[in-house]
């Protein structure tokens, strides 16, 4: 959740959605994020919606999960009112910041919320996000006995010099631990890795891969870092006291994550997730990129529901200001027209391994693509768009040509 917020239409201060949302609705699955706005520091690359203790302007953590629980009942309310059938979700992700920064209680008791109103559906997916020095064994089955189902570890990197790049605060020994803390308790862990920091060099990231590898989770993510505008790694770069990512080493990067984790039995799923089966495929961000329904709870957290998108006040400040007044939290919304849908459905879905079918698109599009080695031949026959290794690094190509060409 990167922090800037869209424009859009203001939302009305009982947030009641457009009379349109109940039909949406019809046959999408319900997923529920819940953002924790809260990190102990700011690494120097990260422009997600987070706070630390000073940039809190007087808002309590300890209070976080009562503001939780009234944004919780507020959507009930909301759901029922523009006739959405209430679904047990299907995907429940605690995201951040950093999760893990609260009593694993709180976390507990959220879930609880989510559970005594919307209902979750029994084989449901729930996922927190934790930094590998946040978790204790206590801590873990703290969240065993919540019903989470899976742990999305913060690795990023095994090699000191690369974390610190990065301003990781964790030891590269605390990462074994905590996925063996988390196998020990019978969750699923992910991993997640950032490849192309300033001074990562390919032997570097090879070295973090095959530490990644070696802790045998189900699921690894490689993100390459993006220098996101107003982050202290923007400054940096931009006084040249450290090395913008460079593109080739960073699409090397990319080939031996591909090689490494092949070989280790992984599949890609998605141009930057791998999964050893399809079982471990994460099945919150699929239903983001499959265009299904989610709230989003918390300061800056975005929603989908029933093809309405509304995203709430950024700061926890204004956030416990709204929920304190019995308003909705929501700023604004916007309901994207046909042409806009079908346009993130190219951009998503094409980052697909399952691809998108080649219907509605311009033949003289795809035979380009397949001539530049971008797509598969023998699957754009067969009717899907799936995109090659080459295709996955060059897949923004692929979209514009596209779309570029499309027919509709
Ligand atoms: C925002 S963090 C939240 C979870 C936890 N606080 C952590 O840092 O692991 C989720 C993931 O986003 C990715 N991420 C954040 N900023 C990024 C950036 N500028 N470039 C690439 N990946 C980024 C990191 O891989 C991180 O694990
Ligand atoms: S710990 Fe995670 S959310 Fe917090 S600043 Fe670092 S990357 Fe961002």
């Amino acid at each position: 959740m990167a922090s800037q917020l869209p424009d859009g239409l203001a939302m009305p201060l009982n947030g009641a959605l457009p009379s349109t949302v109940g039909v949406g609705a019809l046959g999408k699955t319900m997923s529920a994020y819940v953002h924790i706005p809260f990190c102990r520091v700011r690494c120097g690359y990260c422009d997600f919606n987070t706070y630390t203790a000073t940039e809190l302007r007087g808002v309590s953590r300890a209070s976080y999960v009562e503001e939780l629980k009234k944004e919780i009942a507020l959507s009930i309310d909301v759901l029922q009112r523009a006739d959405v059938s209430l679904r047990p979700l299907h995907t429940v992700f605690f995201g951040g910041g950093t999760p893990t920064l609260l009593p694993v209680s709180d976390l507990a008791d959220a879930l609880q919320a989510l559970r005594d109103s919307h209902g979750i559906e029994p084989e449901a997916e729930i996922t927190v996000e934790a930094n590998p020095d946040t978790l204790t064994a206590e801590y873990v089955d703290g969240l065993v006995r919540a019903g989470f189902t899976r742990v999305s570890v913060g690795m990023q990197s095994a090699v000191p010099h690369v974390l610190s790049a990065l301003d990781r605060t964790h030891n590269p020994a605390a990462v074994d631990q905590a996925v063996s803390t988390i196998h020990s308790a019978g969750l699923e862990a992910s991993i997640d890795l950032i490849y192309g920091a300033p001074g990562e060099s390919l032997a570097d990231w090879r070295r973090s891969l095959e530490q990644a590898i070696s802790l045998n989770t189900g699921h690894i993510s490689a993100y390459a870092l993006i220098v996101e505008d107003g982050t202290a790694l923007a400054r940096k770069i931009g006084s040249g006291a450290m090395d913008a990512p460079d593109d080739d080493l960073q699409a090397e990067m990319y080939e031996l994550a591909d090689e490494l984790l092949s070989k280790a039995g992984f599949q890609w799923y998605e141009i930057s997730n791998w999964a050893k089966s399809q079982q471990q495929h994460s099945q919150h961000n699929l239903a983001y990129w499959n265009n299904q329904d989610w709230w989003g709870y918390g300061p800056g957290a975005h929603s989908a529901i029933g093809g309405t998108r509304f995203w709430n006040v950024k700061h926890p400040a204004a956030y416990a200001g709204r929920l304190a007044e019995a308003h909705s939290p929501a700023l604004s919304y916007e309901t994207p027209d046909q042409q806009a849908v079908t346009l993130e459905q190219v951009l998503l879905g094409s980052r697909l391994a399952a691809g998108i079918p080649t219907q509605g698109h311009d033949p003289q599009a795809i035979s380009t693509l397949i001539a530049w080695g971008l797509i598969d031949g023998k699957r754009a026959i067969e009717g899907r768009i799936e995109l090659t290794l080459s295709g996955r690094l060059r897949a923004d190509e692929v979209v514009r040509e596209l779309l570029f060409r499309s027919q509709d």
